[in-house]
């Protein structure tokens, strides 16, 4: 009886609420006589603006002394995988696939190993092909014959049994005559370019008025297309290594390094080349093709044009000059970089031709997804052993490597997933021989741009593009002689850019001779950017500061519209109507009611690529129903290009779309697609007992006090999920009378004394306190 009263109560006080928010509305409607209305409405669902951090918040988070007494007191971060920060510029709309939603996405496939001809021997060094087998072998040897990407590779075979191989060269292949191959890559110590190294070195102590000097290592890893989540997500042992070893105080590395992660950052474009060339030579990629104009890479005569954009800005170049051996190491057969490098890199040593014979016998690119070998080994193998055998030869010397390397091209990570231990062998062997050098060192292990799976169309795809990992290894000694330890930590927190990282890269080079590089040493050259050793980037940058182009960039925001205005807009009201079909057809087969729609109570819409004729735009609309007043279900539907989508299938109960023509040139008509993705129910626990066993596309719970959403999902028969727009499970929140406030970084929402606390935990992880709100899907 009381609980009839108490819910006669509510229901009044809920109609009353919305006789007075259509009253208002239909006030609103005509004082604004016009299509777009403001979106300042004065009724009851909230909108919630930007949540902002209580002050002191973040400031708990930074790091606290500036002043570092000794080594012994840098200690860095562990590398977590779900950091979320943001500043008061650059808020990211999704920070990729979580643990929770990326399955769907990324299961990785199986793969075959590489066939194990093993065609040579190898005695004190000398390679030849083993004994008896009859082979037909190439060997590269020649460094000014090297030529970066695709190009026709002249080359003769010759025949021969226990052929050996000459001490100069760094690659060579063997074929068999049953179609068995193997193929090796090395570097090859060349005293030449140590002693000229040396000789330059001399000049900038001289220079640099020091006789101080201790050799340095910068080697800078790019791994095309991965994301920052897709590095966690593909080689897990690696970043739980480096966790182990190089960060926890206990570690064997962590006496002698430290190690920085930079969590925010976007790339320039998601392409290759347009991050490269502010990477590698501090300018955009448009000025770098103004400066080369018509020159084409194959022809010779044009061959000058493009070394001497090298001379002008590269990263190459500089280091030449400052007394490093240079190496440049990228393993693609394709076209991209090349536009700008030219063919021929002016580093000492350059790895290129290995690759297209790669091609040439055993069908190797770059661009291909499939599984590959070349010989015995997988591509990365040889990348890796090339390094490492460059960084040990020219020990006693200042080096610089630029290695690139495509293993996860493919998308969802497979082959470098497969590469996880090679990574672990990899830094183990590099850390240890660092370890027990008195030598300065930074590894720079980074991405140009994100994953290439998931398509530009899904928000958690598009930040899956454009937020790729940074990662910094130095040696404890380097950021303490160069004060660096509060400037790294701090940016950490920053929105960092390749114009960041170039210039960081261009003043370390001065750290063998002075511990305060300055621009005022560059020859009047002014670099964008900023040197994140020894200087806090900004914390209101934007992606105009940072040189990224607007529509990669991640930091744009949902915004409301006026809920009426779907009654204009057929797009909308497919989504509406749509909805309703399907949660009554679902309703159906469970033997529950079927519903009305009462009211449109808000809608919230993001335009992704503006720069398209019809701009992608997801919808979110909360819609009620006249059957159960308490009843919010939300509706999330994009209306795109149809070429946007990666796939047009429909699967599951509340997915559905439709093809719209959109408009007609000539003869053909091009269509925009309206597409439902989930229909979820936001009020927790339905009324009516029998849609409580309804698998909306999400339900929401709460925990009991010291339960997880893991179990508790699960006990529903659902999975846990992180809460996906926040903004629209928080103004539902705020309808129902909670104060919201934000307390963390992560993405928790917790009602605790009447509050929702916001981002205190993983939502899925954390045992709550309070009543936790869990997102639960199928
Ligand atoms: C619509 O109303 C807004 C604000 O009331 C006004 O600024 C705008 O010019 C109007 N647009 C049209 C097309 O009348
Ligand atoms: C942060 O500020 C709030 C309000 O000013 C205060 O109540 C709280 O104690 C502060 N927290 C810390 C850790 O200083
Ligand atoms: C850090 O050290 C410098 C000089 O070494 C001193 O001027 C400055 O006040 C110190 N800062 C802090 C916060 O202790
Ligand atoms: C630095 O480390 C020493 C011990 O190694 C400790 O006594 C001191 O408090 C630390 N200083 C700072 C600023 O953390
Ligand atoms: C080196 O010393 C010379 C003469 O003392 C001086 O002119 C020059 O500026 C110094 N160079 C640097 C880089 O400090
Ligand atoms: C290399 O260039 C040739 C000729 O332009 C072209 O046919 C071939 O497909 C290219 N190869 C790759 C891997 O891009
Ligand atoms: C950003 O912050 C810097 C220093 O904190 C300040 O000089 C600059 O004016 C700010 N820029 C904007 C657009 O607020
Ligand atoms: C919460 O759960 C943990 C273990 O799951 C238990 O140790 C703890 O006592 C519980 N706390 C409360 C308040 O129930």
């Amino acid at each position: 009886m009381r609980n009839l009263l108490r819910l006669l109560a509510y229901i009044f006080i809920f109609w009353l609420i919305v006789i007075i928010a259509s009253f208002s509305l239909s006030k609103n409607n005509k004082n604004n006589n016009n299509e777009t209305h403001s979106v300042e409405l004065d009724n009851f669902f909230l909108r919630i603006k930007g949540l902002e951090l209580p002050e002191n918040y973040t400031e708990l988070r930074y790091p606290q002394s500036i002043n570092i007494s000794s080594i012994s007191n840098i200690t860095c971060s562990l590398l977590k995988r779900n950091r979320k920060h943001e500043t008061s510029e650059y808020k990211p709309l999704s920070y990729g696939f979580d643990v929770y939603n990326e399955n769907k996405f990324f299961t990785f496939a199986s793969h075959k190993t590489c066939n194990n001809d093993n065609l040579f021997d190898v005695n004190s060094g000398v390679y030849s092909t083993k004994p008896g087998e009859m082979v037909d072998v190439f060997e590269g040897c020649k460094r000014s014959d090297e030529r970066f990407g695709n190009n026709s590779l002249k080359y003769e075979l010759s025949k021969g049994t226990e052929y050996k191989f000459g001490e100069k060269c760094e690659f060579f292949f063997a074929k068999g005559y049953k179609g068995q191959g193997d193929a090796m890559l090395r570097n090859i110590y060349m005293q030449e370019y140590a002693e000229k190294a040396k000789k330059y070195a001399e000049e900038k102590m001289n220079y640099f008025n020091t006789t101080n000097t201790k050799p340095m290592t910068v080697v800078v890893f790019v791994v095309d297309s991965i994301s920052r989540q897709g590095l966690f997500r593909c080689i897990p042992k690696t970043i739980e290594f480096l966790n182990y070893n190089v960060i926890d105080p206990e570690g064997k590395y962590s006496k002698k390094f430290a190690m920085y992660e930079f969590p925010l950052s976007n790339s320039i474009q998601a392409f290759t080349v347009p991050n490269l060339v502010p990477l590698l030579y501090g300018i955009s990629e448009d000025l770098a093709k103004e400066f080369l104009a018509e020159k084409d890479i194959n022809k010779p005569e044009h061959a000058n044009f493009f070394t001497e954009l090298q001379y002008k800005f590269s990263l190459f170049e500089h280091y030449r000059q400052h007394g490093f051996v240079t190496m440049f190491l990228n393993d693609v057969v394709t076209d991209y970089l090349s536009k700008i490098t030219g063919r021929v890199i002016i580093t000492d040593h350059q790895a290129s031709n290995f690759w297209k014979l790669g091609n040439k016998f055993f069908g190797y690119s770059d661009f291909n997804s499939k599984d590959q070998c070349i010989g015995s080994n997988l591509p990365h193998y040889f990348s890796l052993k090339y390094l490492k055998e460059y960084l040990h030869n020219y020990k006693g010397n200042n080096r610089f490597a630029y290695v690139h390397i495509n293993t996860a091209h493919a998308g969802i990570g497979t082959r470098l997933n497969i590469a996880d231990n090679d990574f672990i062998g990899f830094f183990n062997e590099v850390l240890r021989e660092y370890k027990e050098l008195d030598e300065d060192f930074t590894f720079l292990f980074i991405g140009d741009h994100g994953t290439s799976r998931g398509d530009f169309l899904n928000i958690d795809g598009f930040a899956e593009r454009v937020n790729p990992p940074y990662l910094l290894l130095s040696n404890k000694e380097l950021v303490f002689r160069l004060k660096a330890h509060y400037n790294l930590e701090m940016n950490a927190f920053r929105l960092v850019s390749k114009y960041d990282w170039h210039k960081t890269l261009k003043m370390l080079a001065m750290a063998p001779y002075i511990d305060q590089p300055s621009e005022q040493y560059l020859n009047g050259k002014k670099l964008d950017g900023t040197f994140m050793f020894q200087e806090t980037i900004h914390e209101n940058k934007t992606c105009d500061d940072a040189g990224i182009t607007p529509k990669y960039c991640l930091s744009i925001k949902f915004i409301d519209i006026d809920p009426l205005s779907y009654k204009q807009k057929d797009d909308l009201n497919y989504y509406i109507q749509n909805a309703i079909t399907l949660i009554n057809k679902v309703h159906q087969r469970n033997g529950c009611n079927t519903v009305t729609l009462s009211q449109v109570l808000r809608i919230s819409k993001l335009d992704l690529d503006l720069e398209q004729e019809l701009p992608t735009t997801h919808y979110l609309i909360l819609i009620s129903t006249n059957e159960d007043p308490n009843a919010r279900f939300l509706i999330h539907g994009t209306t795109a290009l149809s070429n946007q989508f990666n796939d047009l299938k429909v699967s599951g109960d509340f997915v559905i779309l439709k093809k719209a023509p959109y408009k007609r040139v000539g003869k053909i008509t091009y269509h925009s697609v309206f597409k439902i993705w989930s229909v979820s129910r936001l009020d927790s626990v339905p009324s009516n007992a029998c849609e409580n066993k309804v698998k909306y596309s999400k339900r929401y719970f709460y925990t009991e006090k010291n339960e997880s959403c893991k179990d508790l999902c699960k006990d529903h028969g659902f999975s846990c999920s992180s809460p996906t727009f926040a903004h629209m499970i928080l103004g539902y929140l705020a309808e129902m009378g909670y104060d919201i406030q934000k307390v963390g970084f992560d993405n928790s929402i917790e009602i605790v004394n009447g509050i929702a606390e916001v981002g205190k935990g993983d939502s899925c992880v954390m045992k709550y306190k309070g009543k936790g709100l869990c997102q639960c899907g199928i």
